[in-house]
């Protein structure tokens, strides 16, 4: 079994500043237009709730469960859509939260997939952005932080599901 120990990334402090900040872009674009938030589970609820406590339009939000990784850490390339969501989009100013966006797979096939029921607009925010591992050529609208191409946990983002309640960001350094 491979060993390992988790290094502080980015501190609760500084985690909890950083979706503050998105949180105020986000004010200052929409004003007192109604978002919907649609989380995407099970890395995004951290963040959702973080965030959303700042948001001073009205807000509502809806959860989709989709699959793009196995066990471990390599990414399996396929989407799945485990839940979908309980309200329709349609006409409505939607924001995808999402923890992480990686290589990209995952987020593009739902953002095309959520495009085609027409919402009024739609944007991406993600907590982290590890731009050097994308595939697929797409940006986060608002992200609160880029990171290097590290294997991070905590704030809602696991390793084989286990350390999702960390309440900062670590790395996962495996030793050799
Ligand atoms: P993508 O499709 O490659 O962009 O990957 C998206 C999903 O992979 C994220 O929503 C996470 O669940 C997972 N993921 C990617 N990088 C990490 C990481 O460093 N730690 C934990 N999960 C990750
Ligand atoms: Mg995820």
């Amino acid at each position: 079994m491979e060993r390992f120990h988790i290094e502080t990334l980015i501190s609760e402090e500084e985690l909890k500043a950083g979706i503050r900040r998105v949180a105020d872009l986000i004010n200052e674009e929409y004003g007192n237009t109604p978002v919907r938030l649609i989380c995407v589970l099970k890395g995004g609820v951290y963040f959702l709730t973080e965030l959303s406590k700042y948001l001073k339009m009205d807000v509502s939000i809806d959860f989709m469960s989709v699959s793009s990784y196995g066990a471990g850490t390599k990414s399996s390339g396929v989407v799945k859509i485990i839940k979908d969501l309980d309200e329709p989009i349609e006409g409505k100013h939607v924001i995808v939260v999402e923890d992480i966006i990686d290589s990209g797979n995952t987020l593009s096939y739902l953002l095309e997939l959520l495009k085609a029921r027409n919402p009024a607009s739609i944007k991406l925010t993600t907590m982290l952005d590890k731009p050097d591992r994308r595939v697929k050529p797409l940006d986060s609208d608002y992200s609160a932080f880029v990171i290097e191409d590290r294997y991070v946990v905590g704030f809602g983002l696991d390793l084989d599901q286990h350390y999702r309640n960390l309440p900062y960001i670590g790395e996962a350094v495996f030793d050799d």
